[in-house]
This record gives C-alpha cells, sequence and structure tokens, in this order.
C-alpha cells in the first residue's frame, strides 16, 4: 500500500480548488486511456464546496462532461429531492450546471423500500459500467470521500456491520447513532480505487484528523483507518483541520 499524501491547503476553498485540479488531471488521463472518467461523488459541506467550484470556470467549460459517469459514493435513505439527499445536493451544486448527460448521472435509490434491493441494483450498475478487477470488483478512477468526526467515510460508520461487508460491492446499513437507513459502497469499492481523495476542513476535524494521521499503530480505531487503497490515496486538509498534526511529510495544497 503506497504511503498517503497529505495536503495542506489554507481553508476548505482552496481544498476545493486544489482537489477540482486533481479531478482535471485525473479525468484526462482516464479519457485519454479509457475513453471514460468514472467518478463517485460524496456527500457533505466540504465535497459541496468542490462542487460549486466544478460548477464554475473554468472547470465547467473545459471538462470532458459527455466522457464522464457520475456515480455516488453513499446515499441517505430518503427520496431524491429530500433535503438529506446526497443526490439532490449534487444536482443543486453541480450536476444542473454542467452539461452531463442525464444518461450519465447514476444515482442510488435511497428511497427504494426494501433499501437491500436498491443496494443490489446499484451494485448491478456498478458491474455493468465499471472495469473490473482480478477479483471482479468494480474500479472507480476517482472516489471522492468527506471525513466524519467519528472516523467515518461515506456511509461505513463506526461499529456498523458494513465495515464486515466484503462480498457486496453496495450495502444497507443502519446507523444507530443516526437512527437512519443509508445505502453505502462498502470497503472493497473503495480500496479497489485508482484514486481516493478525503476532502476534510474545519476545527471539528481537528481531533479525528490527530487521532489518525497521528497513529502509527497500526490499528483499525475508525473506519477510515480500514482503507486499504489499491491505488492512491490523498488527503486534503485545512489548517484547522491539520491543527494537531504531528509532524510528517506533508504537500502543498495543489502540489500535483
Ligand atoms: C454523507 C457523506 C459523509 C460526509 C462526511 C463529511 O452522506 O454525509 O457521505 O461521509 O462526507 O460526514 O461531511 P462534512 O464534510 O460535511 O463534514
Amino acid at each position: 500500500m503506497k504511503p498517503a499524501r497529505i495536503h495542506i491547503c489554507p481553508d476548505g476553498v482552496a481544498i476545493a480548488e486544489a482537489v477540482a485540479r486533481r479531478w482535471g488531471e485525473l479525468a484526462a488521463a482516464a479519457i485519454a486511456d479509457r475513453g471514460v472518467f468514472h467518478v463517485a461523488l460524496a456527500g457533505g459541506g466540504t465535497p459541496r464546496l468542490l462542487y460549486e467550484t466544478l460548477a464554475a470556470p473554468p472547470w465547467r467549460d473545459t471538462l470532458d462532461w459527455s466522457r464522464t459517469q457520475v456515480f455516488f459514493g453513499d446515499e441517505r435513505s430518503v427520496a431524491p429531492d429530500h433535503d438529506e439527499s446526497n443526490f439532490r445536493m449534487a444536482r443543486e451544486s453541480l450536476l444542473d450546471h454542467v452539461p452531463l448527460p442525464a444518461a450519465n448521472i447514476h444515482r442510488m435509490a435511497g428511497e427504494h423500500r426494501p433499501l437491500d434491493e436498491a443496494a443490489d441494483a446499484y451494485a448491478a450498475t456498478l458491474e455493468a459500467l465499471l472495469p473490473r478487477d482480478d477479483s471482479g470488483c468494480p474500479v472507480f478512477d476517482l472516489v471522492l470521500l468527506g471525513l466524519g468526526p467519528d472516523g467515518h467515510v461515506a456511509s461505513l460508520f463506526p461499529d456498523t456491520p458494513i465495515l464486515r461487508e466484503r462480498g457486496r460491492w453496495v450495502a444497507a446499513v443502519y446507523v444507530e447513532k443516526l437512527q437512519t437507513w443509508r445505502l453505502s459502497l462498502t470497503f472493497p469499492v473503495l480500496d479497489a480505487a485508482r484514486h481516493l481523495l478525503l476532502m476534510v476542513a474545519g476545527e471539528n476535524k481537528r481531533q479525528i484528523v490527530q487521532a489518525v494521521l497521528g497513529d502509527d499503530s497500526g490499528a483499525d480505531r475508525y473506519p477510515v483507518q480500514m482503507l486499504r487503497p489499491h491505488g492512491e490515496l490523498a488527503w486534503y486538509l485545512d489548517e484547522a483541520a491539520a491543527r494537531d498534526l504531528p509532524p510528517q511529510p506533508t504537500l502543498p495544497c495543489a502540489a500535483p
């Protein structure tokens, strides 16, 4: 496993600008190599800043949206027009503002019941549209992730059975602390991605960043520590979240 790259940015907007540039590089390379860019979006406020950046010049006008296939890393168990919907957030901040064909947008059906059927349907979509690795796992070019203060990524929350799911690419999970169901990609799919980019901003992430990036014990105390990326894992932290980061090699915000 390659060591994670850690970029330190002034604030969330700088993270968004740096990740937009990285998105552009990865999309150009994927399209040049395979004719298509497969990306999974994350929910949350930090990823939203990225989407708003991509929905404005220059990215809106220069990225090849016709060859971009947009998926989701997780979804809440709500309708696509619900306030809590990750799809709605992505649609309002990005998808409605770029020339992305509707056929290129693949949302998780959080409104469907039983939710397990929605998970299986989404896994079938991944299997149909994405290249697969030697184990048959769908391979994204890029999976975007935020990080919760409890160390969750996507909807892989602490002390939930989905953390142990290795046989399914997508699963439904009841999150006790939130008293709600979620849909999420599972670790095998996250690990198989060519690039995982974690966007972490804000004072409220200081403790989890220190706990994770300051821990060289190799223990999997938080879900984010359970990632075993086959490709690149890059952290984009703002200065507030990185305040207690112990001394270690870091990169400038926009370093390639
Ligand atoms: C979700 C996201 C979740 C999010 C993190 C960080 O559905 O909420 O997938 O994993 O990315 O909780 O969110 P913030 O950037 O808003 O703190």
